[in-house]
């Protein structure tokens, strides 16, 4: 039996602080139960071969030549061959294994699978990167550990991004919850919160290809947004800065004690800072007000947010209390994709056989 490594790494929400941390105030974020698995087994020519079912969204496959850099052929499962920029972060992560510890070329079948939507915040970019190196260290029997697999994973981020916190790539390696402070990750013990996630229109199929394109940039063009409106009003945005950072502080204790009360109300406090900044399209506006109408204890954006011109595609975070299965209903009435979460997931899991 040939043998195989498979590497299955968690999803991400930010709970409070987003767009603030670029600033350096205080975020934190947690793993949710949504996978992404990356499974690496030989096969019989050489090269990498990926294929890649992205459920609900979509799905691709492409013949992957490292050493060249040429793409051939990217075959799409169900008629959508835009969002080719999702492997990116597998290339980059081949080449940067290949450069930094000479890892081989003999034949490779790299097989991702999934539950993470694309471009709605949950971090599928970082997962992909965290998993793939793991899944190829481990295949190519390179030394390495989590400490390592995350940072190695960051810098793949940033090379095909241009620019990444360290949130995604922290959370998708370890797990649980971490705090970020001036760009420094602290893990955290924090009790399990039951969330609502809601995403709308992670890569419509029907959204044309520039548009499509213009998505994998969404989070770069949202945080450009933020800093060009900060720069006219450069004192009201440092106010609005710190009043995100004393959320965040504020949040960590509430959790702690279980207040969820106090957490909720913390929750419609960062979404009126991530109106106020600009981040928030209609859509997602309308998801954060319907829950709260419905009875949620707390609601918000999470991640990047979005902007109507590329179709108001992001994600809302909600702690539904009793109102779980009303406002679920209700955001699939929007066309929104629901997902009942749980916080504190475990990190990256490897399993090999043969
Ligand atoms: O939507 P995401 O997962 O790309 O979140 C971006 C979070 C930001 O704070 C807006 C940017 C960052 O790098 O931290």
């Amino acid at each position: 039996m040939q043998p195989k490594v498979r590497a299955s790494v968690p999803a991400k929400v930010i709970l409070f602080g987003e767009h603030f941390v670029v600033y350096g105030k205080r975020a934190l974020a947690t793993a949710i139960d949504r996978r992404l698995t990356v499974e690496a087994c030989g096969r019989e020519k050489r090269g990498y071969h990926v294929a890649i079912a992205t459920l609900p969204t979509f799905g691709l496959e492409l013949d992957l030549d490292a050493r060249t850099g040429a793409a051939q052929q990217v075959r799409p499962y169900k008629d959508y061959s835009t969002a080719a920029n999702a492997l990116a972060y597998v290339r980059g992560s081949v080449e940067y294994l290949e450069e930094r510890y000479g890892i081989g070329h003999e034949g490779v079948e790299l097989t991702i699978t999934s539950e993470i939507p694309l471009s709605a915040g949950l971090g599928s970019s970082a997962a992909t990167c965290v998993a793939t190196i793991a899944a190829l260290t481990a295949y190519f029997g390179v030394k390495s550990d989590l400490a390592t697999i995350r940072h190695d994973a960051h810098h793949v981020e940033q090379l095909v991004q241009g620019a990444a916190s360290p949130i995604d790539t922290a959370i998708s390696t370890h797990g649980g919850y971490v705090l970020v402070e001036r760009g420094e990750v602290q893990q955290l013990q924090l009790p399990e919160l039951e969330l609502l996630v809601g995403s709308v229109g992670s890569i419509p199929l029907s959204m044309e290809t520039a548009r499509a394109v213009d998505l994998g940039l969404k989070t770069k063009t949202l945080v450009a947004g933020v800093r060009a409106r900060r720069e006219l009003f450069p004192r009201i945005f440092d106010a609005l800065f710190n009043a995100a950072d004393e959320l965040t502080t504020e949040a960590i204790p509430a959790i702690e004690q279980g207040d969820v009360t106090r957490v909720g109300a913390l929750m419609n406090l960062n979404h009126g800072l991530l109106e106020a900044i600009g981040v928030v399209p209609r859509r997602l506006s309308e998801l954060v007000k319907v829950s709260q109408e419905l009875g949620a204890l707390g609601a918000k954006v999470t991640g990047a947010g979005g902007s109507d011109e590329l179709g108001g595609v992001g994600s809302v975070l909600v702690l539904p209390g009793e109102s779980r299965e009303k406002i679920k209903t209700a955001f699939e009435l929007e066309g929104a994709l629901a997902m009942p979460v749980r916080t504190g997931s475990a990190g990256l899991r490897l399993e090999r056989s043969g």
